[in-house]
């Protein structure tokens, strides 16, 4: 009799579950997407100077730090997916790796740094943005 009731709560509960779950993904989803529009400028800022192998010009540390600065907000999100948050704390690691080059006016460590972080956007975005492949 307890099992039957307890059963019953649970196929009448779930649906109300799922839809909250769903409701905080969308929330998510606004935040991430908010926050890759406010690194995309810099981004491509620092891609530009890298593509002309400009890697300790003061206009390349500006949007170097202001890539960081914005990136690093992705810390924040709370994804449910094992998967997602396994894609952005590489990401993560990988610009941590960018920064300490940029700061050590190293070039070719800045070069293949900028390199892994990027190769980081496009993992996720196969998975999770399938638009931006
Ligand atoms: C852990 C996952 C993840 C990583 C890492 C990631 N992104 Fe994204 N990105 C997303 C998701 C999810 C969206 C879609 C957001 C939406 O529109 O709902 C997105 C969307 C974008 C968009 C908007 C594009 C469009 O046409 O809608 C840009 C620009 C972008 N990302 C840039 C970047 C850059 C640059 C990096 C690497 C430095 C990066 N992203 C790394 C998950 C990620």
């Amino acid at each position: 009799m307890k099992f039957i009731f307890v059963l019953n709560f649970l196929i009448i509960a779930s649906p109300f579950a799922v839809e909250r779950k769903s409701s905080e993904l969308v929330e998510v989803n606004k935040k991430i997407a908010a926050i890759m529009g406010m690194m995309h400028l810099p981004g491509m800022g620092v891609s530009t100077l890298a593509g002309k192998g400009d890697y300790k010009s003061k206009y390349f540390k500006q949007a170097s730090s202001d890539f960081v600065l914005q990136t690093r907000k992705m810390a924040t999100v709370k994804h449910p997916d094992k998967a997602f948050r396994a894609f952005n704390d590489e990401m993560l690691k990988c610009l941590k790796t960018f920064e300490e080059a940029v700061a050590a006016e190293k070039s070719e460590e800045i070069r293949q740094s900028w390199k892994a972080v990027m190769t980081t956007c496009q993992s996720c975005h196969s998975v999770y943005h399938a638009k931006q492949k």
